[in-house]
C-alpha cells in the first residue's frame, strides 16, 4: 500500500532478491497487488495497481500487507482492516506506529498474526528487533539516536561544505531522505516520533509523543555552525531517552557533540543509536538511515519474518497503559549561549561560565556550568539580547 520511494524499493527487492528470500522465507513471496491513487504506466508493477483497498482487504490469497503510505490516515483505516482480516503487516510509517502502535500490536495479537515496523526506526538499521528479541535481558537505561538521515545530511553539508539550508534540503528531498511534507524532519516531529517508539519498545508502554519537548534544526545558522567549529564541536540532531526511576526522560533537540562522544563522527544520511544497557553496557546501532532501498530492505527483513511466523503471534510487548514521561525541567545540562550582552551581564546571571571567541563581531559565546533546564530558563530571563541556545551533550 504506497508506491513512493519506500514501496517501490520494496517491489525491487522482491525482484532482485526474489530467489534468497524465497529459500529464507521458505516459499517465494509474490506481489500480487500494489495499492495506489496513481497508474504508474510502463513500471514492472504496473498490472498489479488497484485504487481500493478492500480489493486487497477481501482476497484471502493476500497474507502479508505492506504499508508505506505514510501518515496515520488513511493508513490506519486500511491497516486495522488488514489485521481484522487475519493479514500480517509490515509498516515503514513512523507516524501510525508512534500513534497507534500499541493498539495495532494488540489487534494483531488478537488475530494471530503480526504488526512489525522494523523500517519505522533508523531507515535500514536493525534497531527494533534487537531491542525487542537481544537486549530482553536489560534495563535499557538511555538510548540517544540521530535518527533523521534528512537532518543529519543537512547539518553535515552545512558545516563541511558551507551549503545553505534550502539548498541542501532540496538536495535531500531528491535524494528521497524527506517526508512528503520536509517540516517534519526540520523541525524535528520525525525524531520525536522515532524517540517515542523506542521509548515504548523498551519500557513496555504507550509514551505519547506529544509529551516529548521538540526542537528542529531550522534556527541553526553558519554562525552557530562557526561557534561549534571553535569549541572543536559539532551540531547534531539528538533524540534522547534516559531512565529516571520508574519513567523515563524525553527530548529532541540539536546539541553540540565533542569529538569523544560516540555520535560525532556520524555523518550525511547515516543514523546512529547509542543505546546503554544495564548489563550490556553501551552499544551503537550504526547504518543507512533513509531513502529508497535501506527501509525498504528493513520491510523485506520483516516480510520474511511473517512468512516464517504464518500461523503465530510473536509477542511484543508495548501495551496501551500510558507511561507518563518524567518533568523534563528537572534535566541536567550544560548550555551554549550567543548573546549581544556584556559579560557583566552574563555572569551577574551565570556566575561561572567559559566564554567562546568565535570572531564574530558585537557578540559573544559562553558555556554554563550543569544546571536544570528550569534553573538556566529562569538565569537566561535576565540576560538581553540572546541570539541562540544549544545544550552540550554529555
Ligand atoms: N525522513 C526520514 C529521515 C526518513 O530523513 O530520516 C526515514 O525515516
Amino acid at each position: 500500500m504506497g508506491y513512493g520511494t519506500i514501496g517501490s524499493g520494496v517491489a525491487e527487492i522482491l525482484r532482485v532478491n526474489r530467489d534468497v528470500i524465497a529459500k529464507r522465507a521458505g516459499e517465494p513471496l509474490e506481489l500480487k497487488y500494489v495499492l495506489d491513487l496513481r497508474e504508474f504506466k510502463g513500471d514492472p508493477v504496473e498490472h498489479l495497481i488497484v485504487h481500493d483497498y478492500e480489493t486487497i482487504v477481501n482476497d484471502p490469497e493476500v497474507d502479508i500487507v505492506v504499508e508505506t503510505m505514510g501518515g496515520v490516515e488513511p493508513a490506519y483505516t486500511f491497516v486495522k482492516a488488514m489485521l481484522e482480516k487475519g493479514k500480517h503487516v509490515t509498516t515503514s510509517n513512523k507516524a501510525l506506529v508512534a500513534e497507534k502502535g500499541a493498539e495495532l500490536i494488540r489487534i494483531a495479537r488478537e488475530h494471530k498474526v503480526n504488526f512489525l515496523f522494523e523500517a519505522s526506526v533508523g531507515g535500514g538499521i536493525p534497531i527494533i528487533r534487537p531491542l525487542l528479541s537481544s537486549l530482553t535481558g536489560d534495563v535499557v537505561e538511555e538510548i540517544t539516536g540521530i535518527v533523521n538521515g534528512t537532518t543529519n545530511y543537512m547539518l553535515t553539508k552545512m558545516a563541511k561544505e558551507g551549503s545553505d539550508f534550502d539548498e541542501v534540503l532540496k538536495e535531500a528531498q531528491a535524494n528521497g531522505y524527506a517526508e512528503k511534507d520536509p517540516t517534519a524532519d526540520v523541525e524535528g516531529h520525525d525524531a520525536c516520533r522515532k524517540i517515542a517508539i523506542l521509548t515504548s519498545l523498551v519500557c513496555g508502554q504507550q509514551v505519547d509523543y506529544r509529551d516529548i519537548p521538540t526542537e528542529g534544526i531550522t534556527k541553526i545558522s553558519a554562525t552557530d555552525i562557526k561557534y561549534a567549529n571553535a569549541l572543536g564541536k559539532v551540531i547534531k540532531l539528538l533524540a534522547r531517552s534516559k531512565k529516571v526511576g520508574d519513567t523515563y526522560v524525553c527530548r529532541v533537540a540539536p546539541y553540540l557533540l565533542g569529538p569523544s562522544h560516540p555520535l560525532h563522527h556520524v555523518d550525511d544520511v547515516f543514523n546512529a543509536i547509542f543505546v546503554h544497557g544495564n548489563m550490556f553496557g553501551d552499544g551503537m546501532f550504526y547504518g543507512s538511515g533513509a531513502g529508497k532501498l535501506p527501509t525498504a530492505s528493513a520491510v523485506v527483513g520483516d516480510m520474511v519474518a511473517m512468512a516464517k511466523h504464518i500461523d503465530k503471534n510473536i509477542y511484543l510487548e508495548w501495551e496501551e497503559e500510558p507511561l507518563i514521561l518524567s518533568n523534563p525541567n528537572q534535566q541536567e545540562n550544560t548550555f551554549f549561549v550567543r548573546t549581544g550582552a556584556s559579560k557583566e551581564e552574563i555572569e551577574a546571571a551565570f556566575y561561572h561560565v567559559e566564554y567562546v571567541d568565535a570572531g564574530i563581531p558585537d557578540e559573544i559565546g559562553f558555556i554554563t556550568v550543569k544546571m536544570t533546564e528550569a534553573d538556566f530558563a529562569r538565569k537566561l530571563e535576565s540576560v538581553t539580547d540572546v541570539r541562540q541556545t544549544l545544550r552540550l551533550a554529555d
